[in-house]
């Protein structure tokens, strides 16, 4: 069984949603939320399809626009038995830096919200890994669960990360030919670290580049792990379906 820890799939991303899903059979999906207007199509999938998993949170890239009620309605949503966390929030000073400490504050809002239901954080991080780590180190609380997604920082980085207990998502990314830091740290690290994840419909992996990603891609990341850490390939998906089982207390 494989598990994608991170995708996207509402109508927006595909006009063929369910045929999508219906290639996950047997798999397990997390779907993830940016824009809080996306919450109820994530909670309406949950609740329509067994394999399927979200977490709700509010994208960085809305660090201006969000209302104190799209905060209540995390709260409000964040009780569902089938949401495992909170995501994906954090840092992207790449989309802007304009408004630092706008996000700095939505990110700690959030990581409360984690902390109080114990729920899983979900982190996006762009160009912001510095701060991100020092918001975690601060406000994560010790036995709430945390995963990066589509980690892209360095190895020390990945290691610092790793010490404060989180779990590095790795997607397509590990698949592209020049794609370097990302094999050294999976090369490097303990597989135990690792979840599974496609950031669908984005990162597309090789040999499918150029196409729309989708969940069931999730295997193609699979099989680079196993190839870049000399495990087989049916024992790499047992480790990293069991670490993302724990990640997210998923009761299957
Ligand atoms: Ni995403």
């Amino acid at each position: 069984m494989l598990i994608d820890t991170h995708c996207h799939i509402s109508d927006e991303d595909y006009e063929n949603k369910e045929e999508i899903i219906k290639h996950m059979e047997d798999n397990i999906m997390i779907v993830s939320t940016a824009s809080p207007k996306d919450i109820k199509e994530v909670i309406e999938l949950c609740e329509t399809h067994k394999n399927i998993y979200g977490t709700i949170g509010i994208h960085p890239e809305f660090a201006d626009a969000y209302t104190t009620e799209d905060l209540n309605n995390i709260e409000k949503y964040i009780k569902h038995p089938k949401i495992v966390g909170i995501g994906e929030i954090g840092l992207d000073y790449h989309y802007t830096k304009e408004n630092k400490e706008k996000q700095k504050e939505l990110f700690i809002k959030q990581i409360k919200l984690a902390n109080k239901y114990k729920k899983t954080i979900v982190i996006h991080s762009r160009d912001a890994i510095e701060d991100t780590y020092n918001i975690i180190e601060k406000y994560k609380a010790k036995d709430t669960k945390c995963n990066m997604h589509c980690f892209s920082g360095s190895l020390e980085m990945a290691e610092r990360f790793i010490k404060l207990g989180v779990t590095l998502g790795i997607g397509g990314v590990l698949t592209f030919k020049n794609e370097k830091k990302l094999k050294e740290i999976v090369t490097t690290l303990d597989i135990h670290n690792f979840v599974l994840e496609t950031d669908s419909p984005y990162l597309t992996p090789e040999p499918l580049r150029g196409t729309k990603n989708e969940p069931a891609n999730v295997k193609y990341v699979a099989a680079k792990i196993s190839q870049l850490k000399g495990i087989d390939y049916a024992k790499t998906l047992e480790i990293t379906t069991q670490t993302a089982i724990q990640q997210f207390d998923l009761k299957l």
